[in-house]
This record gives C-alpha cells, sequence and structure tokens, in this order.
C-alpha cells in the first residue's frame, strides 16, 4: 500500500453520515469529532434541541450538516428523514445507531424490587435500543443494499459482555443490540454486498443523563457506592470522556476497518478485562 492510500485510511472527508441520538452527550461528542474531519452530517435528534454551544462547535468545524428530528421507533418518519437527506446530500455511505438510553423505572431499588418493575418501563427499554436500532438498520440499511456499499455503526455497552446489577431491561437491550449487530454483518454481507460493514462499540462508563442518578448523589454531588465501585474497576481509574469514543468510532467506519465486520469494540477503561482482583 503507498504512502497516499495509508495516510487516506481513515478518512471520512465527503462521507455522509447519519447519527442518531445526537442531542446525547455522547451523541453530541461524536458529531462534533466527525464535523471536524470534513463528513456531511445528518444530524438526528428527538425533543432535546442541540444546544447553542454544540451548533456553534459545528459550525466552526470543516463539514456541512444538518439537523432532523426524528423518532427512532417510527419508520415512516424515518423513510421521510432518509429522502430528505438525500435530497440535502445527495447520497448516504454511514449509519451511527447513536440512541439509546435507561429508564429509572426499569432499575430495581430500595423502593422498587425486580418484580415490581411495570412492563411498559421495561419494554421502553428494550424498544428504544434494540428496535431503536433495528428500525434505522432497516429504512437505512435497504438503501445501502440497494446502493451496494455502507456501514452500520451500533453503540452496545458494557452490559451487554455481563449484566450490572439493578438494570436488567438495559443489559438484556445491549446484549440484544451485539447480538443483533453480528446477526445483521453476517446476513447484509451474505445476502447483499461485501461492501456493507456492521460493527458496535461498547461504552464503558460515561458519566451523562441516563446514569447520573446511579452514579453520583442528586443531593451532594459525590460519587455514589456504585459510582465508586465503577472506577475501582477500571483499570484507568477514570469515567470516560466522551471524546474517547471518536478513535474507535473513526477507525470502525472508515475504510481503516475494511475487513472488520460483526465486531463489538469495548472502549471501557480496561473494565470489561478486569476481574476485580
Ligand atoms: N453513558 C454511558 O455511560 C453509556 C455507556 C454505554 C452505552 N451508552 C449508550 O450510548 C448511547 C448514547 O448515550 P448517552 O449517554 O449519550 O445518552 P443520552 O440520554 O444523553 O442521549 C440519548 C439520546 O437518544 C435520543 N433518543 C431517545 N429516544 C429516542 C427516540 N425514540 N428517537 C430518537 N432519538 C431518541 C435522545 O434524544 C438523546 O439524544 C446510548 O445508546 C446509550 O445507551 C451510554
Amino acid at each position: 500500500m503507498g504512502n497516499k492510500e495509508i495516510s487516506s485510511l481513515f478518512s471520512l472527508k465527503g462521507k455522509t453520515i447519519v447519527l442518531t441520538g445526537a442531542s446525547g452527550v455522547l451523541g453530541n461528542a461524536i458529531a462534533c469529532g466527525l464535523a471536524q474531519l470534513g463528513a456531511r452530517l445528518a444530524i438526528m435528534h428527538l425533543r432535546t434541541e442541540l444546544s447553542r454551544e454544540i451548533l456553534k462547535r459545528l459550525d466552526d468545524a470543516q463539514g456541512e450538516y444538518e439537523v432532523y428530528r426524528c423518532d427512532v421507533l417510527d419508520k415512516e418518519a424515518l423513510e421521510a428523514c432518509k429522502n430528505k437527506i438525500l435530497t440535502r446530500f445527495g447520497s448516504i455511505d454511514i449509519l451511527i445507531n447513536g440512541a439509546g438510553g435507561n429508564h429509572p423505572q426499569s432499575t430495581t431499588s430500595a423502593s422498587q424490587s425486580f418484580f415490581d418493575i411495570p412492563a411498559d418501563a421495561f419494554d421502553w427499554v428494550m424498544k428504544l435500543n434494540l428496535n431503536g436500532s433495528v428500525i434505522p438498520s432497516q429504512v437505512f440499511g435497504k438503501y445501502f443494499a440497494d446502493q451496494g456499499k455502507g456501514n452500520i455503526l451500533n453503540i452496545s455497552s458494557m452490559n451487554a459482555f455481563r449484566p450490572l446489577t439493578r438494570i436488567p431491561a438495559y443489559s438484556a437491550a445491549k446484549a440484544a443490540v451485539s447480538n443483533f449487530t453480528q446477526w445483521l454483518a453476517v446476513h447484509i454481507a451474505q445476502e447483499y454486498s461485501q461492501k456493507i460493514r456492521v460493527n458496535a462499540i461498547a461504552p464503558g462508563f460515561f458519566l451523562t443523563n441516563q446514569n447520573r442518578f446511579l452514579l453520583t448523589d442528586e443531593k451532594t454531588g459525590e460519587p455514589t457506592e456504585r459510582g465508586k465501585s465503577i472506577i475501582d474497576h477500571t483499570p484507568l481509574n477514570r469515567y470516560g470522556d466522551p471524546d474517547d469514543l471518536l478513535g474507535a468510532i473513526i477507525w470502525l467506519i472508515s475504510d481503516a476497518s475494511a475487513f472488520v465486520s460483526g465486531i463489538v469494540v469495548p472502549v471501557d477503561g480496561g473494565f470489561s478485562a478486569y476481574s476485580g482482583v
């Protein structure tokens, strides 16, 4: 491979990337990072607007972007959004399924046993994480199948390898996301094109809206016992910074990983490698 090809292995310049869940803490960091690489971003969010700070960072970056409001569980809305993106950018290269999260009511606590978790709270978490990756993969994956190339990146979690205490729905949902990542990687390559790859990252612990109530005391802001235990079990001895995800994401969605499909990459400060002893 020549010097020129090596230097462009990680290039995303001019690639159109669809990112769901972009108004979340991790989604913000992913959008701003990819914009700096000259990618063209279709940024999807649900209710929360992108903050002024994030819009400014996107404006300051080299890439083009457009913001779309779209529910990842609504196939018709996703189809309409895909058409708008194609009108705006002409083509789509990459889908990042960033929408996801946990729900306090699907979490066990002193006041809520596993036996009392409401079925609709459990369903909400399963649907958002699993269906919220499956449905966009149907809509944009079909487009990739028709054009014979594309790239899908899902966001799994540490819970997918071994479930964490207290969050049964989120653990099951992310295990399903990892499983679906492998399934779709095989299916789409065998049935449609070997130029379509599907992978996932499994972030370790990042302090965000979905877990703040579990990791920090709401009143004092001090770490909870769970928060302390996570840091104790993370050999790199800290929470992740959202920007820590960027290297693995850029690798998985660029040509640098051209022979990689169906894997789930932990970005966890060593958490999943540590037995605790
Ligand atoms: N925070 C962590 O430590 C951590 C660890 C592992 C995995 N993750 C995963 O990373 C991803 C991003 O998490 P985050 O921490 O930034 O969460 P967050 O709660 O800050 O953001 C979640 C995003 O999903 C969007 N969303 C929710 N429901 C939606 C729907 N129906 N349609 C479209 N968008 C919807 C929200 O608007 C928001 O933009 C999620 O999949 C999460 O499960 C987070």
